[in-house]
């Protein structure tokens, strides 16, 4: 009985001295606090500032080693990567996009970090407080600038695909993502762009057969993205050409960074985006939400059954059986989002209207397309992105059209198909060369 005690005894010395090794947690008043309205501010200090701010801020249990090291670990991590007493010296833009990220971190339960909120139920985001966010951050709020006569004017110099520089990396680019198909498309409202989203052969077959849990080596996904600029029609265009993204899936060789490559390149030149080989941690971090769906955020227009928790889009790939072709296969000349009627576009070409698409080259003209060419525009009603407060991705479709290209001096055909089951419509001639004029005079995008 003696020895017990001495052995307590002795542990609670031990835990004692143990107190004393005690690296300290920085603290001060915050520099340049996030700039946000007051009620805004509380939910964050509420559920995130334990960890991202340079106040300092534990309960007594998070005191008491060992449990301080990991907490002292979290938080020192947090602030690198985001510090709400510090933020508000970034631009304007910056900060409106980390509070995205904040909000869909939350949404995604990734954040407050799960261990933390085990212990911490006090810091827990409740719905009312998720709807104060939501309700300041206001997606599609901003309008995209009206584009005038610069829309997709051709005038920079086309960078040689085959010498772009590779990424911090390693991450080679791939000019071949020219002639991938569709995956899907986001019209993204908390930063005006539109986006493609693009999948090479091996990325198809997994997706028609519903084959993405995990994604099959060898498949490569690619996503373009454009300013948002609204045309003289009110409708939105894809305006100048923002980046082009990369993953590209080996298990084994990036098993490091999720089994996946990651790559992204900026601008005109297409220059690798970061300062060095970290910029990957951006990549990974904000994809980690996601590893129920191999780290894609991405749900692939297909009419394939992909088990358990939804993986792919199956309403907007609900096309009947009887469509004189089945646009989907075919190669993406451009996209558009009608804001009033909430509803998104994309405008297919065949084999032969790809031809006379020199999407790197100046713009095609309406009038180029050669005979034999058919192009399709898909339009698909708009909803909610469930992984990503701040987009929108196509709901069901509600009309296919179709145009085929005569020979010159002869007129095109147009076969239009809406509605519920998206039966044929029998339009009046003049009705049929309206469609057929604004789907023929659609721009290309520009790419680099
Ligand atoms: C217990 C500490 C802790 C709390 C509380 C916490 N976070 Fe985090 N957070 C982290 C850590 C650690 C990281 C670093 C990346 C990782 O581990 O995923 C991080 C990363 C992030 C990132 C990614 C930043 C980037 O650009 O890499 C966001 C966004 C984020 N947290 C938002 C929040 C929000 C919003 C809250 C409050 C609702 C919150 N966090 C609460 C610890 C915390
Ligand atoms: C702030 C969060 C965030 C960061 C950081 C981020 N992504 Fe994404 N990524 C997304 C979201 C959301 C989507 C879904 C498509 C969309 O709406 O843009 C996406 C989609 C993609 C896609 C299409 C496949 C998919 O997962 O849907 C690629 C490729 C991609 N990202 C590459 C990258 C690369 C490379 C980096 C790092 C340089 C990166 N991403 C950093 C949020 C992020």
């Amino acid at each position: 009985m003696k020895k017990f005690a001495v052995v307590i005894l002795l542990l609670a010395v031990a835990f004692a001295l143990l107190q004393l090794a005690r690296p300290s947690i920085p603290s001060q008043p915050a520099t340049a606090e996030v700039q946000a309205p007051p009620e805004v501010r509380q939910v964050l200090e509420k559920g995130c500032y334990s960890c991202h701010s340079d106040e300092r801020k534990l309960a007594w249990f998070d005191e008491v080693v060992p449990a301080y090291w990991l907490v002292r670990h979290d938080v020192l991590t947090a602030r690198e990567h985001l510090n709400f007493s510090t933020l508000g010296s970034k631009p304007a833009a910056v900060q409106r996009a980390t509070l995205f990220e904040a909000v869909n971190m939350i949404q995604l339960g990734a954040m407050p970090l799960p261990s933390f909120r085990k212990v911490h139920p006090e810091a827990k985001i409740m719905p009312e407080d998720m709807a104060i966010l939501k309700n300041y951050l206001a997606p599609w709020s901003i309008k995209p600038p009206h584009a005038a006569a610069t829309l997709q004017n051709a005038t920079q110099a086309l960078v040689n695909l085959d010498a772009v520089q590779p990424e911090f990396n390693g991450q080679a680019f791939d000019a071949a993502f020219e002639g991938w198909k569709l995956l899907s498309i986001t019209d993204r409202g908390d930063n005006n762009t539109l986006r493609v989203i693009l999948g090479n052969e091996i990325a198809m077959q997994a997706v028609q057969r519903g084959n993405l849990s995990p994604w099959p080596d060898g498949a490569r996904i690619a996503k373009i993205a454009w300013q948002q600029q609204t045309g003289e029609d009110g409708l939105i265009y894809p305006g100048s050409f923002v980046q082009i993204e990369l993953m590209v899936k080996d298990h084994a060789r990036y098993k490091d960074t999720e089994g996946w490559g990651w790559g992204r390149w900026r601008g005109f030149g297409l220059t690798p985006y970061g300062k060095d080989a970290a910029f990957v941690n951006e990549c990974t971090s904000c994809h980690l939400p996601v590893r129920g769906n191999d780290y894609v955020y991405t749900l692939p227009v297909t009419s394939a059954a992909a088990g358990g928790e939804e993986i792919v889009n199956r309403h907007a790939a609900a096309f009947p059986a009887g469509l004189p072709y089945q646009p989907l296969g075919w190669n993406v000349i451009t996209t558009y989002v009608d804001p009033e009627r909430r509803t998104t576009a994309v405008l297919f070409g065949n084999d032969q209207a790809m031809k006379a698409v020199s999407a790197r080259g100046p713009m095609a003209q309406a009038s180029q397309y050669p005979a034999g060419a058919v192009l399709s525009l898909v339009t698909w009603a708009q909803r909610d992105d469930p992984h990503w407060f701040g987009a929108r991705i196509p709901d069901a479709p509600i009309s296919v059209e179709f145009v085929q290209v005569a020979s010159t001096g002869q007129a095109s055909a147009y076969r239009g198909f809406g509605g519920a089951g998206l039966a044929e419509e029998h339009p009046t001639v003049n009705d049929s060369e309206q469609k057929t004029h604004f789907i023929e005079a659609l721009m290309p995008t520009r790419l680099p």
